[in-house]
């Protein structure tokens, strides 16, 4: 069966967001278009026990010069560790979140902070080069922005500002996923008169994107 794992940041109730009603648009139409498989969502703004903190520093630098565990740390790598595999087990991923400050939501970067391990989804070569682990997986990123970057609501290219978009893509591809694209919707909050239009214009892209994912 076919693992979908959404990570899906954003710290504001339903309500009120529109990257809500954006990705409801594309897991609506990705589970009709495929109903046999499994799609696991994280909202890690809520939920996200394992930051790189005090304590995950300490396991990582201790990893390099194969120092021992303390109980506390030893705990928090084991439970750490089935949201690691749960994250290689998966056979796509779509990440969901609003363009914050020209980035992803902290929350965000916290989760990849988690999945970047050695040897679970990269290693370094005897050449000193990465090598991902999670080759022939593919990933999507649906992202809302209040300005137009990549050029979807008419404006012109400003994509190299999207930093998030480009974070991602790199992190990926250190995990050996190659397969990556964005569906945007974006430019509704500098263009509010137009925002029917841009939104439902971005929902049948999401829409899309969802059948085909
Ligand atoms: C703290 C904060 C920072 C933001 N930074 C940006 C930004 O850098 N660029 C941008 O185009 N929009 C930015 N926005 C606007 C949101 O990305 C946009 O309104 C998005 O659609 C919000 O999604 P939501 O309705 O699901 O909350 C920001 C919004 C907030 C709350």
């Amino acid at each position: 069966m076919t693992k979908v794992l959404v990570i899906y940041a954003h710290p504001e109730t339903k309500t009120y967001s529109t990257t809500d009603k954006f990705y409801q648009q594309f897991i609506t139409a990705y589970r009709t278009a495929h109903p046999e498989d499994e799609v696991i969502e994280h909202n890690v703004s809520e939920y996200m026990p394992f930051p790189l903190d005090k304590i995950a520093v300490a396991i990582y630098n201790k990893a390099l010069v194969n120092q021992p565990l303390n109980p506390d740390e030893e705990r928090f790598k084991a439970s750490r560790q089935a949201w690691i595999d749960e994250f290689v087990a998966a056979d796509k991923y779509v990440f969901v979140n609003p363009m914050y400050n020209l980035f992803v939501p902290t929350e965000m970067k916290s989760y990849l902070d988690m999945v970047m391990q050695i040897p679970d989804t990269f290693h370094y070569t005897k050449e000193g080069t990465m090598a991902g682990a999670l080759a022939g997986k593919k990933a999507i990123h649906l992202q809302t922005s209040g300005g137009d970057y990549h050029g979807t609501a008419g404006g012109p290219d400003m994509s190299q500002l999207d930093l998030g978009h480009q974070y991602l893509q790199a992190v990926l591809h250190v995990m050996g996923i190659t397969d990556f694209t964005g569906v945007y919707a974006e430019g509704m909050d500098h263009d509010p008169a137009n925002a029917p239009d841009i939104m439902a214009k971005a929902f049948g892209r999401a829409e899309e994107a969802g059948r085909n994912f």
